[in-house]
């Protein structure tokens, strides 16, 4: 499958299911479990580096988890998961060129079929069509968008009907630059059921409702690992706890 295809899962009327992994063992996880999509977030440098946000992690990061995500596949390649890869905070803002290179690199050194950017500025929109024309397809980023945390802070986007009709056309823009589909973050779930309604791409949801074509999670969080859980985020399991609790009864077996 290549990334334009998932439009007939819209069609169709199929979730897509796209979880986040960050190396070999939680990609193999994510595989295993069915997800479509794999995600290498930039998340990751807060749930596996243990930044505060995720502005930190560099590109060559991101490449080096990308390339130990695809060593964790098991399944043939036709059954695996497509690997999308976030761009990461500075690697698309400089200039369309330096997008290009940067975006070129995760597809050139890992088996990235795809990379998401946040925003839909005039300039971010820019530098997608770039991206297109250039062969790389672009899933684009919406609502609570965690580069801009010093801007949005990580509050709940698209409240007001001022923002929610300009989410929908920051939504229209993406589609008519040729993304693929669209995360929308943290807005308000019938804000999403409008724009899933009213666009031909894949809508992915976090936090923002069932109203969509898909679903996307940061899989620390639904195995409950992460530290600091989101809200609209629940967490599966207390898989924290659980390995604490395990690990100390070894610690103790062995003590003794
Ligand atoms: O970085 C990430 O994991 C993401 C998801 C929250 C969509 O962008």
């Amino acid at each position: 499958m290549i990334p334009n295809e998932l439009i007939r899962f819209k069609q169709i009327g199929q979730k897509i299911i796209v979880l986040t992994a960050w190396d070999s063992i939680s990609s193999g996880i994510v595989e295993e479990a069915g997800a479509d999509i794999v995600l290498v977030g930039d998340s990751l440098a807060m749930v596996a580096l243990g930044h505060a946000t995720t502005l930190p992690v560099t590109l060559e990061q991101m490449l080096h988890h990308a390339q130990a995500v695809e060593r964790g596949f098991k399944k043939p390649l036709t059954k695996q998961p497509l690997i999308v890869c976030d761009l990461p905070f500075l690697s698309y803002q400089c200039g369309e060129e330096h997008a290009v290179a940067a975006a070129g690199s995760l597809l050139k050194n890992s088996s990235t079929c795809a990379v998401k950017v946040e925003g839909a500025q005039p300039e971010t929109l820019s530098v997608i069509k770039r991206l297109i024309r250039a062969g790389i397809p672009v899933m684009g980023h919406l609502g609570l968008t965690p580069q801009s945390v010093h801007q949005l802070g990580y509050r709940r986007q698209a409240e007001d009907k001022i923002s929610q009709e300009h989410i929908l056309s920051e939504a229209l823009d993406l589609e008519k630059a040729g993304c693929f589909a669209i995360v929308l973050e943290h807005i308000p779930s019938e804000v999403t059921g409008h724009i899933t309604n009213i666009l031909k791409i894949p809508i992915i949801g976090i936090g923002a409702g069932e109203d969509c074509d898909g679903q996307v999670r940061v899989t620390a969080d639904l195995l409950g690992l992460s530290l600091k859980q989101p809200p609209f985020s629940k967490p599966l399991i207390s898989g924290r706890e659980l390995f604490i609790q395990e690990l100390k009864k070894w610690v103790e077996v062995e003590r003794h």
